[in-house]
């Protein structure tokens, strides 16, 4: 546990950095610090391992103050992580993993040893140990940086920004990777970020901060886009929080329509027991595995001889669906609205149609999870 209690930092030129901030970051969690550019995020950050010493107030890990620890030998039991990996150009990508555990003074086999099973940890290939820092794409060195920092397996990792310089395909799939490495490994991560949705995926915990180095709010990621405390921290999350939100709620949540689904061999007259004058506007053809083929329109289907298979009708697109085991209300919602039929088209994990559900079905979820 990391507690704040009245931190400060106040620059000799009377800038206030930091506001005397008082927060606790939970062990084995990933807390994320975001807020608008000048709101004190780095400097909070770097009071935790005395690259900044703060002017007023106490910082504590695990209840002892840090000033009562050697500053050289604190920074080497947390983990550092900041944009462009801060890597070193002249040394390989293996010797910039060791270097850490070469510095705790382990021998330089084992460190090496140490810094090849770090490398599958985090993703690279053996054969990239021998490179140096240039002959690595942006994504591959911010790999290198984070087992960089995991090396002498500190408790707490520190991460200032660590994705912000990569493309957003890249950075996704490294939010990915450490998503699934805070599962094996169980860091107390300080995540520093501007990007409120990178925060929103990564954290357990959420503190936005405002200008003038303030904490604004403090809180889960459901409770900050559900109840912003103020204008701010509402105008930084963006507009569309009420749609961000739907991705803390399963989909598995929704009733799904069964009765609107047919096969491609029913005919016409088959699919106008339910779905034409009066009734439901679409219905969904399915193959025999039930893997979608697409939609026709209450209107077509009026318009058809009935004894025709609807598997050789002319189909509207399905779009792309969403996985009722594993998805959230967002991604229904999503496939709904990129649906032609308004439609989302629910599957489970081998693609089969479960169901369909409505906007009107949608509207009814959306509304009882947004009381
Ligand atoms: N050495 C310094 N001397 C004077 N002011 C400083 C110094 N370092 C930082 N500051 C100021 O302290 C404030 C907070 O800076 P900090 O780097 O913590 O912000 P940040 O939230 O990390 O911003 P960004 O998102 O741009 O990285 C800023 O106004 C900055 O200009
Ligand atoms: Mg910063």
């Amino acid at each position: 546990m990391i507690t704040f209690e009245g931190a400060a930092k106040v620059y000799p030129d009377g800038t206030v950095a930091v506001a005397g901030l008082d927060l606790t970051v939970e062990t084995a969690k990933t807390t994320v610090f975001v807020g608008p550019s000048g709101s004190g995020k780095t400097t909070s950050l770097r009071m935790i391992n005395r690259m900044v010493e703060p002017t007023g107030g106490t910082v504590r890990i695990d209840g002892a103050d840090i000033r009562e620890q050697d500053p050289s030998r604190l920074r080497r039991s947390i983990g550092y992580v900041i944009q462009q990996a801060g890597l070193f150009p002249h040394r390989t990508v293996l010797d910039n993993i060791a270097t850490v555990p070469l510095l705790l003074g382990w021998r330089r086999g084992k460190a090496r040893a140490r810094a090849a099973e770090l490398m599958e940890l985090v993703g690279l290939e053996p054969a990239q140990a021998k490179r140096y820092p240039h002959q690595l794409s942006g994504g591959q060195q911010q790999r290198v940086g984070v087992a960089r920092a995991l090396a002498a397996d500190p408790p707490i990792l520190l991460m200032d920004e660590p994705f912000s310089a990569v493309d957003p395909i890249v950075r996704t799939s490294l939010q990915d990777e450490l998503i699934r490495l805070q599962r094996e490994l169980n860091k107390t991560i300080v995540f520093v970020t501007h990007d409120i949705d990178e925060a929103v995926r990564l954290g357990d915990r959420i503190a936005v901060f405002r200008p003038g180095g303030e904490l604004a709010q403090y809180d889960t990621p459901e409770r900050l886009l559900a109840e912003p405390v103020d204008g701010f921290v509402e105008s930084f999350i963006g507009y569309d929080r009420g749609v961000r939100r739907l991705s803390f709620f399963p989909a598995s949540a929704l009733s799904l329509r069964e009765d609107v689904v047919f096969d491609d061999e029913d005919r016409v007259e088959r699919a106008l027991t339910t779905v034409g004058d009066g009734g439901e506007p679409w219905a969904l053809v399915v193959d025999g595995d039930r893997l979608p083929m697409g939609w026709v329109s209450a209107a077509q289907l009026l318009r058809e001889p009935t004894g025709v298979p609807l598997g050789t009708l002319e189909l509207a697109p399905y779009g792309h669906t969403f996985d009722v085991g594993t998805d959230s209300l967002r991604a229904a919602l999503d496939a709904a609205v990129l649906s032609p039929a308004g439609r989302a088209v629910g599957v489970d994990d081998e693609g089969r149609v479960v169901g369909v559900v409505s906007q009107e079905d949608l509207g009814a979820a959306l509304w009882s999870v947004a009381e």
